[in-house]
């Protein structure tokens, strides 16, 4: 067997997000889990195979609701990870509703045929979407959709080459990690997809590019480079925002990957699959920068959080493929799943999610900007509507102060919020899109208390 290669700390440097084999969570589940957790918590060991991200578990869930998670011994956690699901909340009324009379009627359909439910949704999709955006696929997750579109690319444009960013995460399958950026994902697994080309991201603060402090956009132009030098990429596949660390391009960003696509022949691929259906304060993300993809994809929220729902939306011109299998996935047409979607969609527009999310996501990074200002620790504090990174840094250095962002994760489990450590120093804050004012304001208020309790 091949031993984790994870370090005596715990710490994963090139991890997405927190590891699950540290001592600091060790540490955490020995000060707080009791025996019924932990017979729970024996038995996911026993019976799940170990990995990196998951098993071990460090806590069990009773119940989800709203903006809340609540533990097998009552703990109640607001939910700012959610695993990117939860824009609507868990388990909102109108969803269950819909997935409940959906099961009542037509729990499966089988691939021969079609149903109202799906139909109806690639319809709501396609009068969302700008352009000609206006065919689509369904999946039961996001990777199969990401494969689906590398395999649309490839037929489209005869070509099978794909650029992609370091530090991007597409999924865990197989072709999705070869287009993916994580060492997490990918060591150790062998001969990834050949042609998977990787540049560096729009990362201002990361920029190898001598951008300096305000991004100029060069990366962009190196991706234009890259395309003029080898002639036959088929597709420049990115997450239009970054979530695991809260990446925002400028604009001239996308302007200008956008024209090296056009020039070079190369589709432009963009994965929404966490960050679209209103977390940034927009139906989708691109819309931020006065752009249109050749395909976008969509996931994770849009089964309502209750059902794996994913979408590929391509160009109209990209219907080449009809005596071809690009998806062919089971639940494809899921009539339960179709449903959720369905309701989801109505709830972001009729609690105007997406307004919500600029208003509150503005309100918490102005009151991010005074920590930040307040505490040396804080290096940064980035987002875009309810997408909101914090930067932990060595005061003196300016290192990534991976401990410190552990200890923080931790203190706030303990205080009842739960998120995600992107990049091991970025607390990501991504809170249900329904989150009231007095809610945020406490998350934030008991972030900003741990950052205090737990620095140097
Ligand atoms: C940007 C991005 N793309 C793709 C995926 C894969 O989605 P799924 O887990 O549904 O396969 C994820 C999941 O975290 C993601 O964050």
């Amino acid at each position: 067997m091949i031993p984790p290669r994870v370090p005596a700390d715990g710490h994963d440097a090139a991890a997405e997000g927190d590891v699950n084999l540290s001592p600091r969570r060790r540490e955490w589940e020995a000060a707080h889990v009791g025996p019924t957790t932990r017979a729970l918590l024996d038995d996911d060991a026993k019976y799940f195979l170990h990995q990196s991200l998951s098993t071990p578990c460090m806590n069990a869930l009773a119940s989800a609701s709203g903006i809340w998670l609540t533990d097998v011994e009552g703990r109640r956690f607001m939910d700012f990870h959610g695993n990117s699901v939860h824009q609507v909340g868990h388990g909102h009324p109108r969803v269950i509703d819909a997935v409940k009379q959906a099961l009542d009627v037509l729990p499966f359909s089988p691939r021969r045929f079609t149903n109202d439910y799906a139909v109806t949704l690639a319809r709501r999709l396609v009068d969302l979407a700008p352009g000609d955006l206006s065919k689509v696929l369904f999946a039961p997750g996001g990777a199969e959709a990401i494969g689906i579109a590398l395999k649309l690319a490839r037929i489209a444009t005869g070509r099978h080459k794909t650029i992609s960013m370091w530090d991007a995460f597409h999924g865990a399958s197989l072709d999705a990690i070869s287009i993916g950026g994580e060492a997490t994902f990918r060591r150790d697994m062998g001969p990834l997809l050949p042609g998977t080309e990787h540049v560096q991201p729009c990362d201002p603060r990361g920029c190898n590019f001598g951008c300096g402090g305000t991004c100029n956009a060069r990366c962009a132009d190196y991706v234009d480079y890259v395309l003029g030098k080898e002639e036959d990429v088929a597709a420049v596949v990115v997450e239009t925002i970054r979530s695991t660390d809260v990446q925002v391009p400028p604009r001239a960003y996308y302007e200008r990957l956008r024209a090296a696509c056009d020039r070079h022949g190369a589709l432009l691929i963009l994965d929404e699959i966490p960050i679209g259906l209103g977390r940034t304060g927009t139906v989708f993300a691109f819309e931020h920068y006065g752009i249109v993809p050749d395909m976008v994809v969509l996931g994770k929220g849009l089964g309502g959080g209750v059902f794996p729902m994913a979408a590929l939306i391509a160009r109209e011109g990209l219907d080449v493929a009809g005596d071809r299998a690009l998806g062919h996935y089971t639940h494809e047409k899921s009539s339960v799943g179709c449903a959720a979607a369905l309701a989801t969609l109505d709830v972001i527009a009729d609690e105007r999610l997406c307004a919500r999310a600029t208003r509150l996501g503005e309100r918490a990074l102005a009151r991010l900007y005074e920590v930040q200002r307040r505490l040396r620790v804080v290096g940064d504090v980035r987002g875009i509507g309810l997408l909101l990174g914090v930067e932990l840094v060595d005061p003196v250095s300016h290192a990534p102060a991976r401990d410190l962002a552990e200890r923080v994760l931790y203190e706030c489990l303990s205080n009842g919020m739960s998120f995600k450590v992107g990049q091991g120093n970025v607390l990501v804050l991504s809170p249900p899109l329904v989150i009231d004012e007095a809610d945020l304001d406490r998350a934030l208020d008991i972030v900003e208390r741990a950052i205090m309790t737990c620095s140097p």
